[in-house]
Protein backbone atom coordinates (compact mmCIF):
# COMPACT_ATOMS: atom_id res chain seq x y z
CA UNK A 1 0.00 0.00 0.00
CA UNK A 2 1.28 3.36 -1.05
CA UNK A 3 0.69 4.86 2.74
CA UNK A 4 2.85 3.26 4.87
CA UNK A 5 6.12 3.79 2.27
CA UNK A 6 8.19 6.36 4.40
CA UNK A 7 8.54 9.47 1.95
CA UNK A 8 12.05 10.33 3.48
CA UNK A 9 13.60 7.29 4.45
CA UNK A 10 14.69 8.30 7.54
CA UNK A 11 15.26 6.13 11.08
CA UNK A 12 12.55 7.68 12.74
CA UNK A 13 9.94 6.65 10.38
CA UNK A 14 10.86 3.06 11.49
CA UNK A 15 10.56 4.17 15.07
CA UNK A 16 6.73 5.48 14.01
CA UNK A 17 5.90 2.19 12.54
CA UNK A 18 6.58 0.69 15.48
CA UNK A 19 4.66 3.09 17.62
CA UNK A 20 1.73 3.13 14.82
CA UNK A 21 1.92 -1.09 15.54
CA UNK A 22 1.49 -0.28 18.79
CA UNK A 23 -1.73 1.29 18.60
CA UNK A 24 -3.46 -0.64 16.50
CA UNK A 25 -5.17 -2.38 19.87
CA UNK A 26 -5.34 1.11 21.51
CA UNK A 27 -8.02 3.57 21.41
CA UNK A 28 -7.59 7.20 22.22
CA UNK A 29 -10.62 6.96 24.87
CA UNK A 30 -8.38 4.40 26.56
CA UNK A 31 -5.54 6.85 26.42
CA UNK A 32 -7.24 9.48 27.89
CA UNK A 33 -8.68 7.05 30.89
CA UNK A 34 -4.71 5.87 31.22
CA UNK A 35 -3.83 9.97 31.07
CA UNK A 36 -5.05 11.79 33.13
CA UNK A 37 -2.58 14.98 31.79
CA UNK A 38 -3.40 13.58 27.68
CA UNK A 39 -5.00 17.09 27.07
CA UNK A 40 -2.06 19.43 28.71
CA UNK A 41 0.42 16.88 26.82
CA UNK A 42 -1.33 17.16 23.40
CA UNK A 43 -2.53 20.71 23.06
CA UNK A 44 -1.05 24.36 22.67
CA UNK A 45 -2.08 27.49 23.01
CA UNK A 46 -1.01 30.52 21.38
CA UNK A 47 -2.32 33.82 21.57
CA UNK A 48 -6.68 33.57 20.85
CA UNK A 49 -6.16 30.50 19.96
CA UNK A 50 -6.27 26.57 21.34
CA UNK A 51 -5.07 23.82 19.03
CA UNK A 52 -6.15 20.43 20.83
CA UNK A 53 -4.87 17.38 19.14
CA UNK A 54 -5.00 15.09 21.80
CA UNK A 55 -8.46 13.52 20.15
CA UNK A 56 -5.93 12.41 17.33
CA UNK A 57 -4.47 8.64 17.81
CA UNK A 58 -1.59 9.37 19.07
CA UNK A 59 0.28 10.09 22.34
CA UNK A 60 3.27 12.36 23.40
CA UNK A 61 5.85 8.96 22.08
CA UNK A 62 4.32 9.78 19.06
CA UNK A 63 4.79 13.37 18.84
CA UNK A 64 8.63 13.00 19.89
CA UNK A 65 8.82 10.80 17.32
CA UNK A 66 7.30 12.99 14.28
CA UNK A 67 9.29 15.83 15.42
CA UNK A 68 12.53 13.98 15.18
CA UNK A 69 11.25 12.90 11.68
CA UNK A 70 10.61 16.21 10.68
CA UNK A 71 13.99 16.83 12.27
CA UNK A 72 15.66 14.21 10.12
CA UNK A 73 13.66 15.61 6.94
CA UNK A 74 14.94 19.16 7.44
CA UNK A 75 12.29 20.67 8.07
CA UNK A 76 13.84 23.60 9.33
CA UNK A 77 16.29 24.13 6.81
CA UNK A 78 13.51 23.69 4.37
CA UNK A 79 11.29 27.04 6.29
CA UNK A 80 14.87 28.88 6.14
CA UNK A 81 15.50 28.78 2.31
CA UNK A 82 11.92 29.61 1.79
CA UNK A 83 11.61 32.75 4.12
CA UNK A 84 15.37 33.09 2.52
CA UNK A 85 13.83 33.66 -0.88
CA UNK A 86 15.44 30.44 -2.32
CA UNK A 87 13.80 29.14 -5.87
CA UNK A 88 12.26 26.39 -3.89
CA UNK A 89 9.49 26.25 -6.78
CA UNK A 90 11.96 24.54 -8.91
CA UNK A 91 9.91 23.56 -11.62
CA UNK A 92 9.37 27.06 -12.41
CA UNK A 93 12.44 28.68 -10.85
CA UNK A 94 10.49 30.77 -8.62
CA UNK A 95 10.93 32.32 -5.17
CA UNK A 96 7.98 31.29 -2.72
CA UNK A 97 7.38 34.57 -0.43
CA UNK A 98 3.72 35.05 -0.42
CA UNK A 99 4.76 36.09 3.48
CA UNK A 100 6.48 39.16 2.40
CA UNK A 101 3.19 40.40 1.08
CA UNK A 102 2.20 40.67 4.75
CA UNK A 103 5.60 41.80 6.22
CA UNK A 104 5.93 45.21 7.48
CA UNK A 105 8.40 48.06 7.03
CA UNK A 106 11.12 46.53 8.94
CA UNK A 107 10.75 42.77 7.35
CA UNK A 108 13.37 41.65 4.68
CA UNK A 109 12.38 39.32 2.31
CA UNK A 110 14.62 38.81 -0.87
CA UNK A 111 14.29 37.71 -4.12
CA UNK A 112 17.13 37.47 -7.19
CA UNK A 113 19.18 39.69 -4.60
CA UNK A 114 16.99 42.67 -3.59
CA UNK A 115 14.58 43.21 -0.95
CA UNK A 116 11.10 43.18 -2.21
CA UNK A 117 9.26 44.91 0.71
CA UNK A 118 9.86 48.68 -0.76
CA UNK A 119 7.74 47.27 -3.78
CA UNK A 120 4.91 45.42 -1.84
CA UNK A 121 4.56 48.48 0.59
CA UNK A 122 4.53 51.03 -2.00
CA UNK A 123 1.73 48.64 -4.08
CA UNK A 124 -0.02 47.97 -1.09
CA UNK A 125 -0.48 51.87 0.20
CA UNK A 126 -1.94 52.44 -3.23
CA UNK A 127 -4.07 49.66 -3.45
CA UNK A 128 -5.60 50.43 0.13
CA UNK A 129 -5.51 53.94 -1.46
CA UNK A 130 -7.86 52.86 -4.40
CA UNK A 131 -10.17 51.09 -1.82
CA UNK A 132 -10.49 54.01 0.50
CA UNK A 133 -11.85 55.49 -2.52
CA UNK A 134 -14.06 53.03 -3.69
CA UNK A 135 -15.22 52.85 0.06
CA UNK A 136 -16.07 56.79 -0.07
CA UNK A 137 -17.93 57.16 -2.94
CA UNK A 138 -21.24 57.61 -2.56
CA UNK A 139 -21.69 56.70 -6.26
CA UNK A 140 -20.57 53.62 -5.79
CA UNK A 141 -22.63 50.56 -4.76
CA UNK A 142 -21.15 47.54 -5.68
CA UNK A 143 -17.98 46.13 -6.59
CA UNK A 144 -17.59 42.77 -8.32
CA UNK A 145 -14.54 40.78 -8.31
CA UNK A 146 -14.15 38.78 -11.49
CA UNK A 147 -11.39 35.79 -10.96
CA UNK A 148 -10.88 31.97 -10.40
CA UNK A 149 -8.83 29.83 -8.33
CA UNK A 150 -6.50 32.13 -6.37
CA UNK A 151 -7.93 35.17 -7.45
CA UNK A 152 -11.60 34.18 -6.57
CA UNK A 153 -11.73 31.54 -3.85
CA UNK A 154 -9.21 33.45 -0.51
CA UNK A 155 -11.03 36.92 -1.38
CA UNK A 156 -14.74 35.39 -1.16
CA UNK A 157 -13.92 33.02 1.68
CA UNK A 158 -12.45 36.22 3.56
CA UNK A 159 -15.06 38.24 2.63
CA UNK A 160 -17.43 36.36 3.98
CA UNK A 161 -15.90 35.56 6.90
CA UNK A 162 -15.44 39.48 7.44
CA UNK A 163 -19.02 40.09 7.09
CA UNK A 164 -19.37 41.50 10.22
CA UNK A 165 -16.72 44.20 9.72
CA UNK A 166 -18.23 45.51 6.12
CA UNK A 167 -18.71 48.62 5.74
CA UNK A 168 -18.17 49.39 1.89
CA UNK A 169 -19.88 48.66 -0.85
CA UNK A 170 -21.51 45.54 -1.69
CA UNK A 171 -18.86 43.27 -2.61
CA UNK A 172 -19.71 40.33 -5.00
CA UNK A 173 -17.61 37.39 -6.81
CA UNK A 174 -18.40 35.67 -10.15
CA UNK A 175 -15.57 33.23 -10.99
CA UNK A 176 -17.68 30.44 -13.57
CA UNK A 177 -17.52 30.44 -16.68
CA UNK A 178 -21.25 29.54 -16.88
CA UNK A 179 -22.87 32.51 -18.13
CA UNK A 180 -25.28 31.94 -15.05
CA UNK A 181 -23.01 33.09 -12.94
CA UNK A 182 -22.22 36.15 -13.81
CA UNK A 183 -25.82 37.09 -15.19
CA UNK A 184 -26.63 36.43 -11.76
CA UNK A 185 -24.91 39.13 -10.09
CA UNK A 186 -25.45 41.34 -13.02
CA UNK A 187 -29.30 40.88 -12.18
CA UNK A 188 -28.98 43.17 -9.24
CA UNK A 189 -26.50 45.91 -10.04
CA UNK A 190 -26.74 49.10 -11.65
CA UNK A 191 -23.55 49.67 -14.18
CA UNK A 192 -23.62 53.42 -13.25
CA UNK A 193 -22.84 52.28 -9.30
CA UNK A 194 -20.70 48.69 -10.29
CA UNK A 195 -17.29 48.71 -10.21
CA UNK A 196 -15.23 45.60 -11.57
CA UNK A 197 -12.14 44.08 -10.12
CA UNK A 198 -10.92 41.96 -12.67
CA UNK A 199 -8.31 39.34 -11.06
CA UNK A 200 -5.94 37.41 -12.34
CA UNK A 201 -2.13 37.03 -12.02
CA UNK A 202 -1.53 35.58 -15.75
CA UNK A 203 -4.34 37.68 -17.54
CA UNK A 204 -4.93 35.07 -19.52
CA UNK A 205 -7.20 32.69 -17.69
CA UNK A 206 -10.53 31.90 -20.01
CA UNK A 207 -13.04 31.91 -17.23
CA UNK A 208 -12.09 35.63 -16.50
CA UNK A 209 -11.25 36.73 -19.62
CA UNK A 210 -14.79 35.65 -20.78
CA UNK A 211 -16.50 37.09 -17.71
CA UNK A 212 -14.68 40.15 -18.02
CA UNK A 213 -15.09 41.20 -21.69
CA UNK A 214 -19.04 40.01 -21.08
CA UNK A 215 -19.10 42.79 -18.19
CA UNK A 216 -17.47 45.08 -20.09
CA UNK A 217 -20.02 44.62 -23.26
CA UNK A 218 -22.81 44.91 -20.01
CA UNK A 219 -20.79 48.86 -19.48
CA UNK A 220 -19.96 49.87 -22.82
CA UNK A 221 -24.05 49.03 -23.71
CA UNK A 222 -25.37 50.74 -20.69
CA UNK A 223 -22.95 53.68 -20.15
CA UNK A 224 -20.61 53.58 -23.54
CA UNK A 225 -16.85 53.05 -24.50
CA UNK A 226 -16.21 56.01 -22.57
CA UNK A 227 -17.16 54.48 -18.69
CA UNK A 228 -14.42 51.32 -19.10
CA UNK A 229 -11.80 53.50 -17.20
CA UNK A 230 -14.03 55.00 -14.50
CA UNK A 231 -15.74 51.17 -14.04
CA UNK A 232 -12.61 48.69 -14.26
CA UNK A 233 -9.71 48.42 -12.21
CA UNK A 234 -7.43 44.98 -12.16
CA UNK A 235 -5.36 42.85 -10.19
CA UNK A 236 -2.51 40.77 -12.43
CA UNK A 237 1.08 40.20 -12.64
CA UNK A 238 0.65 41.13 -16.34
CA UNK A 239 0.21 44.36 -16.78
CA UNK A 240 0.88 44.88 -20.13
CA UNK A 241 -2.54 42.90 -20.81
CA UNK A 242 -4.72 44.71 -18.37
CA UNK A 243 -4.14 47.71 -20.07
CA UNK A 244 -4.79 46.22 -23.20
CA UNK A 245 -7.99 46.00 -22.10
CA UNK A 246 -8.79 49.20 -21.58
CA UNK A 247 -7.50 49.38 -17.91
CA UNK A 248 -6.19 52.95 -16.57
CA UNK A 249 -2.64 51.98 -15.45
CA UNK A 250 -3.09 54.15 -12.05
CA UNK A 251 -6.13 51.21 -11.36
CA UNK A 252 -3.79 48.03 -12.52
CA UNK A 253 -2.19 46.55 -9.31
CA UNK A 254 0.79 43.75 -10.03
CA UNK A 255 2.42 41.72 -7.87
CA UNK A 256 5.68 39.17 -8.36
CA UNK A 257 6.18 35.36 -9.58
CA UNK A 258 7.05 34.62 -5.97
CA UNK A 259 3.64 34.56 -4.93
CA UNK A 260 1.38 31.41 -5.89
CA UNK A 261 -2.45 32.28 -6.98
CA UNK A 262 -3.64 30.40 -4.25
CA UNK A 263 -1.25 32.19 -1.58
CA UNK A 264 -2.11 35.54 -2.62
CA UNK A 265 -4.97 37.17 -1.15
CA UNK A 266 -2.92 38.34 1.32
CA UNK A 267 -1.25 41.66 -2.07
CA UNK A 268 -3.34 43.06 -4.27
CA UNK A 269 -5.63 40.28 -4.85
CA UNK A 270 -6.99 40.80 -1.57
CA UNK A 271 -8.30 44.51 -2.79
CA UNK A 272 -12.02 43.29 -2.85
CA UNK A 273 -11.43 42.42 1.23
CA UNK A 274 -9.84 45.74 0.99
CA UNK A 275 -12.81 47.58 -0.18
CA UNK A 276 -15.33 45.61 2.19
CA UNK A 277 -13.74 46.01 5.64
CA UNK A 278 -11.23 49.00 4.76
CA UNK A 279 -7.71 49.72 5.71
CA UNK A 280 -7.55 48.76 9.47
CA UNK A 281 -9.81 45.61 9.22
CA UNK A 282 -7.33 44.75 6.48
CA UNK A 283 -4.15 45.95 8.07
CA UNK A 284 -5.40 43.56 10.91
CA UNK A 285 -5.75 40.47 9.15
CA UNK A 286 -2.28 40.82 7.70
CA UNK A 287 -1.05 41.17 11.53
CA UNK A 288 -2.57 37.89 12.22
CA UNK A 289 -1.15 36.02 9.48
CA UNK A 290 2.63 37.67 10.12
CA UNK A 291 2.24 36.58 13.63
CA UNK A 292 1.87 33.00 12.57
CA UNK A 293 4.87 32.97 10.21
CA UNK A 294 6.95 34.22 13.29
CA UNK A 295 5.78 31.72 15.34
CA UNK A 296 6.43 28.85 12.40
CA UNK A 297 10.19 30.59 12.12
CA UNK A 298 10.90 31.00 15.85
CA UNK A 299 9.32 28.21 18.02
CA UNK A 300 10.49 25.41 18.65
CA UNK A 301 9.40 22.14 15.94
CA UNK A 302 7.83 20.71 19.29
CA UNK A 303 5.45 23.68 20.04
CA UNK A 304 5.02 24.75 16.39
CA UNK A 305 1.62 24.56 15.17
CA UNK A 306 1.94 24.59 11.81
CA UNK A 307 4.49 21.71 12.25
CA UNK A 308 2.69 19.76 14.48
CA UNK A 309 -0.36 20.12 12.27
CA UNK A 310 1.75 18.80 9.53
CA UNK A 311 3.12 16.13 11.18
CA UNK A 312 -0.61 14.85 12.69
CA UNK A 313 -1.81 15.30 9.12
CA UNK A 314 1.57 12.57 7.91
CA UNK A 315 0.93 10.79 10.70
CA UNK A 316 -2.54 10.10 9.51
CA UNK A 317 -1.89 10.04 5.61
CA UNK A 318 1.16 7.68 6.16
CA UNK A 319 1.10 5.15 9.22
CA UNK A 320 -2.80 4.85 9.39
CA UNK A 321 -3.94 5.17 5.37
CA UNK A 322 -6.67 7.73 5.86
CA UNK A 323 -6.95 9.52 2.48
CA UNK A 324 -9.22 12.26 3.31
CA UNK A 325 -9.49 15.04 5.78
CA UNK A 326 -12.42 16.92 6.91
CA UNK A 327 -12.26 20.74 7.56
CA UNK A 328 -15.52 21.07 9.96
CA UNK A 329 -16.04 25.23 10.59
CA UNK A 330 -18.60 25.63 13.50
CA UNK A 331 -18.93 29.03 11.93
CA UNK A 332 -21.61 29.68 9.27
CA UNK A 333 -19.25 32.78 8.23
CA UNK A 334 -16.66 30.22 7.70
CA UNK A 335 -18.92 28.63 5.09
CA UNK A 336 -16.46 28.69 1.98
CA UNK A 337 -13.49 27.82 4.14
CA UNK A 338 -13.42 24.41 3.06
CA UNK A 339 -13.65 25.34 -0.57
CA UNK A 340 -10.59 27.82 0.07
CA UNK A 341 -8.56 25.21 1.56
CA UNK A 342 -9.40 22.19 -1.03
CA UNK A 343 -7.69 24.97 -3.44
CA UNK A 344 -4.73 25.98 -1.12
CA UNK A 345 -4.25 21.80 0.00
CA UNK A 346 -4.85 19.76 -3.23
CA UNK A 347 -3.08 22.07 -5.82
CA UNK A 348 -0.42 22.34 -3.64
CA UNK A 349 0.02 18.46 -2.34
CA UNK A 350 -1.48 16.14 -4.75
CA UNK A 351 1.04 15.43 -6.49
CA UNK A 352 2.77 11.78 -7.31
CA UNK A 353 6.11 12.98 -8.89
CA UNK A 354 9.19 13.63 -6.18
CA UNK A 355 11.58 16.31 -6.06
CA UNK A 356 13.97 14.23 -8.57
CA UNK A 357 11.08 13.72 -11.07
CA UNK A 358 10.27 10.13 -10.11
CA UNK A 359 6.83 8.83 -9.05
CA UNK A 360 6.86 8.96 -5.11
CA UNK A 361 6.05 5.80 -3.34
CA UNK A 362 3.72 6.78 -0.73
CA UNK A 363 1.07 8.36 -0.78
CA UNK A 364 0.98 12.38 -0.42
CA UNK A 365 -1.72 14.77 -0.19
CA UNK A 366 -5.34 13.98 0.73
CA UNK A 367 -8.66 14.91 -0.35
CA UNK A 368 -9.16 17.74 1.56
CA UNK A 369 -13.22 18.95 2.06
CA UNK A 370 -16.03 20.02 4.55
CA UNK A 371 -18.84 21.94 5.37
CA UNK A 372 -20.21 24.46 8.22
CA UNK A 373 -21.15 23.03 11.13
CA UNK A 374 -23.86 22.20 11.85
CA UNK A 375 -25.19 21.83 8.44
CA UNK A 376 -22.50 19.00 7.98
CA UNK A 377 -24.08 16.88 10.85
CA UNK A 378 -27.22 16.37 8.85
CA UNK A 379 -25.35 15.68 5.89
CA UNK A 380 -22.17 13.09 6.22
CA UNK A 381 -21.56 13.11 9.74
CA UNK A 382 -23.92 9.67 9.37
CA UNK A 383 -20.35 7.96 7.30
CA UNK A 384 -18.07 9.82 9.40
CA UNK A 385 -19.48 8.02 12.56
CA UNK A 386 -20.45 4.98 10.99
CA UNK A 387 -18.84 4.25 7.68
CA UNK A 388 -16.16 2.13 6.52
CA UNK A 389 -13.12 4.33 6.17
CA UNK A 390 -11.87 6.68 8.62
CA UNK A 391 -11.31 10.34 7.90
CA UNK A 392 -9.62 12.63 10.29
CA UNK A 393 -11.48 16.05 11.03
CA UNK A 394 -10.15 19.49 11.90
CA UNK A 395 -13.06 21.12 13.87
CA UNK A 396 -12.68 24.76 13.88
CA UNK A 397 -14.79 26.97 16.29
CA UNK A 398 -14.94 30.52 18.28
CA UNK A 399 -15.59 31.40 22.17
CA UNK A 400 -17.71 34.30 21.33
CA UNK A 401 -21.31 34.43 19.04
CA UNK A 402 -20.60 35.41 15.52
CA UNK A 403 -24.13 36.72 15.47
CA UNK A 404 -26.10 38.53 18.18
CA UNK A 405 -27.27 35.66 19.47
CA UNK A 406 -25.59 34.10 22.66
CA UNK A 407 -28.41 30.87 22.99
CA UNK A 408 -27.39 30.18 19.45
CA UNK A 409 -23.94 30.30 20.02
CA UNK A 410 -24.02 28.30 22.65
CA UNK A 411 -25.88 25.53 20.64
CA UNK A 412 -23.26 25.79 17.99
CA UNK A 413 -20.37 25.48 20.43
CA UNK A 414 -22.08 22.69 22.49
CA UNK A 415 -22.59 20.45 18.62
CA UNK A 416 -18.74 21.18 17.89
CA UNK A 417 -17.56 19.82 21.10
CA UNK A 418 -20.17 17.28 21.68
CA UNK A 419 -18.74 16.11 17.97
CA UNK A 420 -15.44 16.39 18.46
CA UNK A 421 -16.36 13.84 21.83
CA UNK A 422 -18.87 11.25 20.09
CA UNK A 423 -16.09 10.68 17.40
CA UNK A 424 -13.49 9.39 19.95
CA UNK A 425 -15.09 8.23 22.85
CA UNK A 426 -18.12 6.43 20.47
CA UNK A 427 -21.02 4.21 22.05
CA UNK A 428 -20.74 0.83 22.97
CA UNK A 429 -23.11 -2.50 22.54
CA UNK A 430 -23.38 -2.47 26.49
CA UNK A 431 -24.22 1.16 26.58
CA UNK A 432 -26.29 1.23 23.76
CA UNK A 433 -28.51 -1.74 25.44
CA UNK A 434 -28.73 -0.45 28.70
CA UNK A 435 -29.98 2.86 27.52
CA UNK A 436 -32.65 0.61 25.04
CA UNK A 437 -33.64 -1.24 28.36
CA UNK A 438 -33.92 1.40 30.60
CA UNK A 439 -36.58 2.74 27.86
CA UNK A 440 -38.31 -0.56 28.22
CA UNK A 441 -37.91 -1.54 25.01
CA UNK A 442 -38.72 -5.46 24.24
CA UNK A 443 -35.66 -7.69 24.10
CA UNK A 444 -36.02 -8.88 20.52
CA UNK A 445 -36.16 -5.59 19.98
CA UNK A 446 -32.73 -4.62 21.97
CA UNK A 447 -30.85 -7.65 20.20
CA UNK A 448 -32.27 -6.98 16.47
CA UNK A 449 -31.36 -2.62 16.77
CA UNK A 450 -28.56 -2.18 19.45
CA UNK A 451 -25.79 -3.17 16.86
CA UNK A 452 -27.26 -0.39 14.60
CA UNK A 453 -26.93 2.24 17.26
CA UNK A 454 -23.03 1.01 18.40
CA UNK A 455 -20.40 3.22 17.45
CA UNK A 456 -17.03 2.39 17.49
CA UNK A 457 -15.38 5.91 17.81
CA UNK A 458 -11.90 6.70 17.47
CA UNK A 459 -12.20 9.15 15.03
CA UNK A 460 -9.74 11.25 15.10
CA UNK A 461 -10.32 14.99 15.29
CA UNK A 462 -8.34 18.05 16.23
CA UNK A 463 -10.08 21.15 17.31
CA UNK A 464 -8.86 24.46 16.56
CA UNK A 465 -10.42 26.99 19.06
CA UNK A 466 -10.24 30.77 18.67
CA UNK A 467 -11.34 33.71 20.62
CA UNK A 468 -12.99 35.32 17.84
CA UNK A 469 -13.81 35.46 14.37
CA UNK A 470 -12.35 38.53 13.36
CA UNK A 471 -9.11 39.88 10.81
CA UNK A 472 -6.52 38.74 13.41
CA UNK A 473 -7.59 35.00 13.99
CA UNK A 474 -8.71 34.80 10.08
CA UNK A 475 -4.96 35.90 9.29
CA UNK A 476 -3.40 33.25 12.03
CA UNK A 477 -5.81 30.71 10.63
CA UNK A 478 -5.01 30.63 7.24
CA UNK A 479 -1.46 31.30 7.59
CA UNK A 480 -1.30 28.35 10.17
CA UNK A 481 -2.48 26.21 7.02
CA UNK A 482 -0.05 28.09 4.50
CA UNK A 483 2.49 26.66 6.49
CA UNK A 484 0.98 23.57 7.73
CA UNK A 485 1.07 22.22 3.45
CA UNK A 486 4.65 23.16 2.88
CA UNK A 487 5.69 21.52 6.15
CA UNK A 488 4.08 18.44 4.43
CA UNK A 489 5.31 19.18 0.85
CA UNK A 490 8.60 18.68 2.39
CA UNK A 491 7.81 15.61 4.40
CA UNK A 492 6.73 14.24 1.14
CA UNK A 493 9.25 15.21 -0.88
CA UNK A 494 6.84 16.89 -3.62
CA UNK A 495 7.04 20.10 -5.01
CA UNK A 496 4.43 22.48 -3.05
CA UNK A 497 3.92 25.41 -5.40
CA UNK A 498 3.78 24.43 -8.93
CA UNK A 499 0.38 23.24 -10.47
CA UNK A 500 1.09 21.31 -14.22
CA UNK A 501 -1.82 18.95 -12.94
CA UNK A 502 -4.15 21.62 -14.32
CA UNK A 503 -3.08 22.32 -17.69
CA UNK A 504 -4.01 19.19 -19.81
CA UNK A 505 -7.60 19.68 -18.83
CA UNK A 506 -7.20 23.62 -19.91
CA UNK A 507 -5.37 22.82 -23.51
CA UNK A 508 -7.78 20.11 -24.05
CA UNK A 509 -10.89 22.35 -23.19
CA UNK A 510 -9.34 24.74 -25.81
CA UNK A 511 -9.33 22.40 -28.65
CA UNK A 512 -12.48 20.76 -27.97
CA UNK A 513 -14.52 24.48 -27.64
CA UNK A 514 -12.85 25.40 -31.43
CA UNK A 515 -14.81 21.93 -32.54
CA UNK A 516 -18.31 23.05 -30.69
CA UNK A 517 -17.24 26.37 -32.69
CA UNK A 518 -17.45 24.52 -36.06
CA UNK A 519 -13.69 23.35 -36.86
CA UNK A 520 -13.46 20.33 -37.92
CA UNK A 521 -13.32 17.52 -35.73
CA UNK A 522 -9.84 16.02 -34.48
CA UNK A 523 -9.01 12.71 -33.03
CA UNK A 524 -10.74 12.02 -30.09
CA UNK A 525 -11.83 8.37 -28.65
CA UNK A 526 -15.39 7.22 -29.57
CA UNK A 527 -17.31 8.92 -26.04
CA UNK A 528 -15.22 12.24 -26.49
CA UNK A 529 -16.48 12.51 -30.16
CA UNK A 530 -19.83 11.41 -29.44
CA UNK A 531 -20.17 14.07 -26.44
CA UNK A 532 -19.05 16.68 -28.93
CA UNK A 533 -21.09 15.52 -31.92
CA UNK A 534 -24.63 15.66 -29.35
CA UNK A 535 -23.73 19.61 -28.67
CA UNK A 536 -23.22 20.50 -32.41
CA UNK A 537 -26.22 18.42 -33.68
CA UNK A 538 -28.22 20.23 -30.74
CA UNK A 539 -27.64 23.82 -32.06
O1 LIG B 1 -6.40 26.50 -12.13
C1 LIG B 1 -5.09 26.82 -11.99
C2 LIG B 1 -4.79 28.25 -11.67
O2 LIG B 1 -3.59 28.56 -12.31
C3 LIG B 1 -4.70 28.52 -10.20
O3 LIG B 1 -3.50 28.17 -9.64
C4 LIG B 1 -4.96 29.97 -10.14
O4 LIG B 1 -5.30 30.36 -8.85
C5 LIG B 1 -6.11 30.08 -11.13
O5 LIG B 1 -5.80 29.15 -12.13
C6 LIG B 1 -6.37 31.44 -11.70
O6 LIG B 1 -5.26 31.91 -12.42
P1 LIG B 1 -5.13 33.46 -12.78
O7 LIG B 1 -5.06 34.23 -11.51
O8 LIG B 1 -3.87 33.56 -13.58
O9 LIG B 1 -6.34 33.85 -13.60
Amino acid sequence: MLASQDPTGLPAFAKLQELRAAWEQRTVAQAFEENRGRFEELSLELPGMLFDYSKQRLDADVMQALVEWAEEAGIPAARNAQFAGEEINATEGRAVLHMALRGDAGDHFQVGGENVMPEVLAVRERMLEFAESLRSDAAITDVVNIGIGGSDLGPDMVVRALRRYASGPRVHFVSNVDGAHLESVLADLDPKKTVFIVVSKTFTTQETMTNAQAARAWVVKALGEEAVEAHFAAVSSNVPLAQAFGILPERVFGFGDWVGGRYSLWGPVGLSIAVAVGREAFADLLRGAREMDRHFQEAPLAQNAPVLAGLIGCWNVNLWGFSSHAILCYAQDLARFAAYMQQADMESNGKYIGRDGRPVQHATGPVVWGEAGTNGQHAFYQLLHQGTSVHPADIVAFKEPLSGSEDHHRKLLANAIAQAEAFMRGKSRDAVEAGMRAAGKPEEDIARIAPHRVFEGNRPTSFFLFDRLDPHALGQLIALHEHRIFVQGVMWNILSFDQWGVELGKELASSVLRELEGEPASTHDASTTALIAACTSRR
